[in-house]
């Protein structure tokens, strides 16, 4: 019995939590350990082989932990060149929060031109809505008659709906589940 209760109630806290990530947008750290700074060579990957393994959507946001540096968002050209005098954003405080606003590309550098040559930058592309949606919904009956357009099937709508059943239901769960037990 004790289990049984703890599942049941690690599942409702779980299924909160995951409402809670759902709309609150994801949290990737950038360089997770070692944080934003210059390569020294013996990183596992680089920053872009590491944000090429993560699939980022509007409301995710990147932390950026750094010393003696700064995150400047830049152009793809000023990426490129690892031109630091135009930023379209410039960060310094140390501990950055950036949150992804538009689907495509983002160009993130240092602050320190060495250190961008040096490959202290970073390409993330954030998905459109449209590509987050269509491959996980299986083809529904009316697609399958021939009705080619119209909106998914599950609209951002319903989903927001399904969580806010998990964020209504969790608290109840949680307080029914000890009566079941008596
Ligand atoms: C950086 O960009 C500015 C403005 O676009 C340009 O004038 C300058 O020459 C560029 N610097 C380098 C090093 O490419």
């Amino acid at each position: 019995m004790p289990s049984a209760f703890k599942n049941l109630q690690f599942t409702a806290l779980f299924a909160a939590a995951l409402a809670a990530v759902l709309v609150a947008g994801f949290q990737y750290e950038v360089g997770e350990k070692t944080g934003w700074q210059k390569p020294t060579g013996k990183e596992p990957e680089t920053y872009n082989q590491w944000a090429s393994k993560n699939r980022f959507h509007i409301g995710d946001t990147v932390y950026f932990k750094y010393q003696k540096d700064s995150v400047l968002v830049v152009s793809s050209a000023d990426y490129l060149n690892c031109n630091t005098s135009n930023p379209i954003a410039k960060y310094e405080d140390g501990k950055t929060v950036f949150t992804f606003d538009r689907p495509g590309f983002f160009y993130f550098i240092s602050g320190q031109s060495d250190h961008c040559q040096s490959g202290q930058r970073l390409i993330v592309r954030v998905m459109h809505p449209s590509e987050v949606e269509a491959p996980e919904v299986a083809p529904s009956p009316a697609a399958a008659g021939g009705r080619d357009f119209g909106p998914p099937p599950v609209s951002s709508t319903s989903k927001l709906a399904a969580v806010s059943f998990f964020l209504a239901g969790a608290p109840v769960g949680l307080f029914l589940i000890p009566y079941l037990f008596v």
